[in-house]
């Protein structure tokens, strides 16, 4: 299954990534994450990325499109995956077509997930992620059991930095400026599903699992 998930920052991608990954047992490419891994180490790519995330702008096309090019050619994802967060602009969507045409591959589900600005500024101020498996948490949405203790693994629980106030907001300015439009880019294709993400983790999951299933 090869799924690519939009949506504006704190849309629940990452949320609905994880269900995802355990249903059909394929990847998630998220190049948030890898840019925040990169950050992590302080590589060359990390201290590059960490100019544009901490001012809650995009990544240069260029660097982006190279890691993913890269990433969607691994071994792993010859039997699907699933893109969160790329791509972001028109350049990002035309190198995409390019490099599933070069894999020999259909994309199976463009799923877009909408939520309105106040929601997605309540989720990303609230949300918490765990340092070590990188599961989502929300202060009152999905408090973890033990507060600031992952569920699953135990790891310690943070807040990601851009997401303070004042960068969500700058991030959402950006996704309208730049990454809304990909929605004219996808809707007229026949794997283009738009999903109602106010209806609740398990609905919005239930909603996505069933357009991929009718799209086989
Ligand atoms: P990235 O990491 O991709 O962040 P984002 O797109 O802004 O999305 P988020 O991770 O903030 O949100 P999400 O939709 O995954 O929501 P989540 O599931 O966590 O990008 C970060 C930065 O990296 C960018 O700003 C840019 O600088 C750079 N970058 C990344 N990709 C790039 C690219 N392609 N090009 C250039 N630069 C790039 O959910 C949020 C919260 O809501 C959670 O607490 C969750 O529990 C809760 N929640 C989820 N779903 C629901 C629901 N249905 N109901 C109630 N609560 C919910």
């Amino acid at each position: 299954m090869y799924i690519l998930l939009m949506g504006p920052p704190g849309a629940g991608k990452g949320t609905q990534a994880e269900r995802l990954i355990e249903k059909y047992g394929i990847p998630q490419i998220s190049t948030g994450d890898m840019f925040r891994a990169a950050v992590k180490e302080e590589t060359p790519l990390g201290l590059e990325a960490k100019k544009y995330m901490d001012k809650g702008q995009l990544v240069p096309d260029a660097v982006t499109i190279g890691i993913v090019r890269e990433r969607l050619s691994k071994d792993d994802c010859s039997k699907g995956f699933i893109l969160d967060g790329f791509p972001r602009t028109t350049a990002q969507a035309v190198s995409l077509d390019a490099i599933l045409k070069d894999l020999n591959i259909r994309l199976n589900g463009v799923i877009n997930i909408s939520v309105p600005n106040e929601e997605l500024i309540r989720r990303t101020t609230g949300r918490l992620i765990c340092r070590k498996c990188g599961a989502t948490y929300h202060t009152v949405s999905k408090p973890p059991k033990q507060e600031g203790v992952c569920d699953k693994c135990g790891g310690e629980l943070y807040q990601r930095d851009d997401d303070k106030e004042e960068t969500v907001t700058k991030r959402l300015e950006v996704y309208a400026a730049q990454t809304k439009p990909l929605i004219d880019y996808y809707k007229n294709t026949n794997v283009y599903v738009e999903v109602d993400g106010m209806t609740g983790i398990d609905a919005v999951f239930n909603t996505i699992v069933s357009s991929l299933e009718k799209g086989k």
